[in-house]
């Protein structure tokens, strides 16, 4: 194609296109593409998932990419520098994958820790949201690729996602949840906005006039792209009179000629708002066009890499998220000469869990499991023995690793059948893949040349290491069966049971045992088609349209009880116990919250039972947000890891054994109980609306107003060194006029410890009585004061704004501040205060806009 596009006039563009065309450019022709228009030398640009790592645009032959850690583990570095540079790698791997659009960040409010996609936003707290958010789309910006940030506003938790309204006080919406937005907006200016999949004061985001013009466009002078959530745009009219101009994915529903058509010719769209539209997406496909004429008008392939550089970056990031949250009697760092034997136990300890899942979900180009990494990094001399204890899956672990295509290569092979008119497959196959992994999703790609129904087989041999029993599991969205030596054991083809899998819209998994004897290969073969089974409420369900998808998974069959007691046996016999614990992309995800803030299976009993046992047990915990504790007591160690990405591993062996001094902390509150937590029992859309009733008081905020003590408080953390907090200065002490003011918050920082280490310093502002219930101490600041060596000091300026001041004046619509002595403390984390000073604000102000 040629280049002339990125010197032409938008507008002269426009006045050529005919209405079909303006129409083509509101709506995507696939799942991660912008239409081009070839006649006027308009090309497409391309998009990816997002937030930690760049999927790709395949779900079913993605190309590998590095995985990242998951928000709240990024924002556990309090760090905004390495969320720059997160941002700065992802824009790479963007390109790389010839797409210029990252679906990222994501910066919704984690009210409830059960929140499906708890793990993909970064905080409780508005204040760490924005900034951690401004950071990272100043990084993918900075690579000219545009962010994404979503979701706008209110997704906080699944349930009943696309219709539930968000109900809120009007400063709940404008002091929280669109508070991260405004930051970022402020900041670091997203080039795109995702609306979210619900509704705000009765209004689907995404044909919500009052956010997407009032605030958007007209208050934050917002000039991008707005984009609909996938298949969440519900409308046509009202969504394109609102202000969304991209309807996503395609081929759309809404934005056909037809439908249209025929509201231009009664007048509910205007021609002048499809053009506006248009102008919207030409600026933009543009802009991205020029910032990256390689990539728009290269080869569009996909690519890897996997460089050096990046791991160690990956990694360093990762360790940098983890948070100690306890360590009795300094059992941590495990250094050499400490301990001689350790016990690796906990299902997650070999498992591959890297990210949670949905959307976020990735294929790495490599894992380093938390077994690999501690057992390749640990100091010399120690042995490692290992048991599993229980297991906590919710679908049965994939197989990939033990699968072979019938001609030998990893993986199995998947090959594509048309269907003759009975519905049955016929002929040869269209099309065949190798593929790496027996989760297979279809929602995004499908082979051309297919009928409208079709079948796929998947074919492999499958080869255990151990005799044994063995369960099989298999999951579908649509309907598949599973053959094992030519004989089907499990059928999930003729009666379903509805499930979570596949965004809610797959079947439970249904199971089947058979016996493997190691080293000797069995046929494996997954039988799926996308017709629909021919009566009942499961015929409904199933949205083949939507999602398509199959899943194999199995595992050895253990006997729970001396699974226990393995581990406890060999935990009593060593020196010390590192257990991996905590959930997985099957229990965090999209579609679904989490019903229980207990972790699954029998793990609660295990950790009891192995820390009475030998206390001196490390628990590492990967869970994106808050899992319950009621073992806290009985260990000496817990690490909250949250989802570390592929190199989880090796950044775990780094906080272990201290390669490096752990420097998170806590961006949410855990828990002791979930009545605990602010937002219970608000949880879910009730006769579609989500009541938001803890209103400004969402995590510590909640907790100090009631007084209830948390398990570990918001911005907690533990390091191997010890810090003194001295010489606060706040100056000017008095503001005379705002709102264009600063305040420097300025403090020393002393390494007390033994080892060279990195603190966060957290300021929390408490305003003067104003009226209104508002919260004690809200974090207006923060800054991580990298590597004090032993006995030094290091000076630090944070600095504060009209933001540190300022709530949203329901009555007149705009942002207040009030005079009076404003409390500054610096702490280390929200329930540790240091240093207390103030700064006293002469005259009322007010303001809108950024
Ligand atoms: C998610 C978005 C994501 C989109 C595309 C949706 O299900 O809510 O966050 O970007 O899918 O994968």
């Amino acid at each position: 194609m040629s280049r002339a596009f990125l010197d032409a006039s938008v507008s002269d563009i426009v006045q050529q296109l005919t209405t079909d065309e303006k129409i083509q450019l509101l709506a995507g022709p696939n799942w991660w593409n912008t239409n081009a228009i070839d006649r006027l030398g308009v090309p497409a640009v391309r998009m990816s998932d997002g937030p930690n790592g760049v999927r790709g645009s395949s779900h079913f032959v993605p190309t590998p990419a590095q995985c990242l850690p998951c928000a709240t583990s990024m924002a556990s570095t309090f760090d905004t520098d390495m969320l720059f540079q997160v941002g700065a790698l992802l824009g790479e791997e963007a390109k790389i994958k010839s797409s210029v659009i990252l679906l990222a960040p994501t910066c919704n409010i984690q009210r409830n820790p059960l929140g499906g996609r708890a793990f993909e936003s970064y905080s409780e707290d508005p204040h760490l949201s924005g900034i951690m958010a401004a950071a990272y789309v100043d990084g993918l910006q900075s690579q000219g690729v545009a962010s994404t940030i979503k979701h706008f506003v209110g997704n906080d938790q699944e349930h009943e996602r696309t219709a539930a309204e968000s109900v809120m006080s009007d400063r709940a919406l404008r002091e929280i949840y669109l508070y991260p937005f405004m930051l970022a907006q402020k900041k670091a200016r997203p080039w795109a906005f995702m609306t979210s999949y619900g509704r705000i004061k009765g209004v689907h985001c995404a044909e919500n006039p009052m956010l997407l013009q009032d605030i958007l466009r007209k208050e934050w002078g917002f000039n991008g792209i707005v984009m609909s959530d996938w298949f969440g745009t519900y409308s046509v009219d009202h969504a394109i009179n609102a202000g969304l101009d991209l309807e996503m994915p395609g081929p759309p529903r809404w934005r056909t000629p037809l439908l249209i058509g025929h509201l231009l010719s009664c007048q509910k769209i205007k021609e002048s708002t499809l053009d506006e539209r248009a102008t919207h997406m030409l600026n933009f496909v543009q802009r991205q066009a020029r910032r990256n004429p390689e990539v728009v008008f290269g080869d569009g392939k996909e690519r890897s890499r996997d460089s050096p550089e990046a791991r160690a970056f990956c990694r360093r990031l990762a360790a940098e998220g983890m948070v100690v949250l306890k360590n009795e009697g300094e059992l941590l760092p495990l250094k050499e000469g400490k301990v001689k034997t350790i016990a690796l136990i906990g299902p997650n300890m070999k498992d591959r869990i890297i990210s949670g899942g949905g959307s976020a979900a990735l294929k790495a180009t490599y894992i380093v499991t938390p077994y690999a990494g501690l057992v390749e990094n640990a100091p010399k001399g120690v042995e490692f023995k290992y048991e599993v204890g229980c297991y906590s899956f919710k679908y049965t672990p994939t197989l990939e690793a033990f699968l072979e295509t019938p001609s030998g290569e990893p993986g199995w092979l998947c090959s594509f059948y048309n269907h003759d008119g009975n519905g049955n497959p016929t002929g040869e196959s269209v099309q065949d893949y190798v593929l790496q992994d027996t989760r297979i999703k279809l929602n995004d790609f499908l082979p051309t040349g297919l009928t409208k129904t079709w079948t796929i087989k998947l074919r492999g041999s499958l080869t255990m290491d151990k005799t044994a029993e063995y369960q099989m599991g298999l999951t579908v969205a649509g309907r598949a069966k599973l053959f094992v030596n030519g004989e089907m054991i499990i059928d999930n083809w003729t009666k379903q049971r509805p499930g979570d899998f596949f965004y809610g819209q797959g079947t439970v998994e249904e199971m089947a045992t058979i016996s493997l004897t190691a080293g000797k290969p069995v046929d494996v073969m997954v039988e799926y088609t996308n017709t629909k089974p021919p009566s009942g409420p499961e015929s409904d369900r199933s949205q083949p349209a939507l999602m398509r998808g199959v899943r194999l998974g199995g595992c050895e069959k253990v006997d729970p009880e001396e699974a226990l007691a393995a581990a406890e046996k060999l935990a009593a016999e060593s020196d010390a116990v590192i257990v991996v614990a905590g959930l997985s992309p099957d229990w965090e995800s999209e579609g679904f919250d989490r019903p229980t803030l207990d972790m699954p299976g029998r793990q609660n009993e295990l950790i009891a039972r192995i820390g009475r046992v030998n206390p001196n047990t490390v628990v590492c915990l990967q869970a994106g947000s808050a899992v319950a504790m009621p073992w806290v007591n009985e260990v000496n160690g817990i690490i909250q890891a949250w989802y570390s990405g592929n190199e989880v591993g090796n950044a775990l062996a780094d906080v272990v054994y201290g390669a490096i001094n752990p420097s998170g902390r806590l961006p949410l509150t855990l828990p002791v109980r979930v009545q605990d937590i602010p937002a219970y029992p608000n949880f879910k859309s009730e006769d579609g609306q989500i009541h938001y009733r803890e209103d400004l008081f969402v995590g510590y905020k909640g907790y100090q107003s009631r007084d209830v003590k948390p398990l570990f408080p918001f911005g907690h953390g533990l390091s191997y060194t010890t810090f003194s907090f001295s010489d606060l200065i706040v100056s000017p002490a008095s503001i005379v006029k705002g709102p264009d003011f600063e305040v420097d918050v300025t403090v020393t920082i002393a390494n007390t410890g033994s080892m060279t280490g990195s603190e966060v310093v957290q300021v929390y502002v408490s305003l003067p009585d104003i009226g209104l219930a508002t919260p004690k101490l809200q974090l207006r600041g923060f800054t991580k004061v990298r590597n004090i060596a032993l006995g030094e000091s290091k000076t630090v300026t944070v600095k504060l704004d009209k933001y540190a001041v300022s709530w949203w004046d329901a009555v007149g619509q705009q942002w207040k501040a009030a005079p009076g002595t404003y409390g500054v403390h610096v702490g280390r984390s929200s329930a540790a205060m240091e240093l207390e000073g103030e700064f006293v604000l002469e005259e009322a102000f007010a303001w809108v806009g950024l």
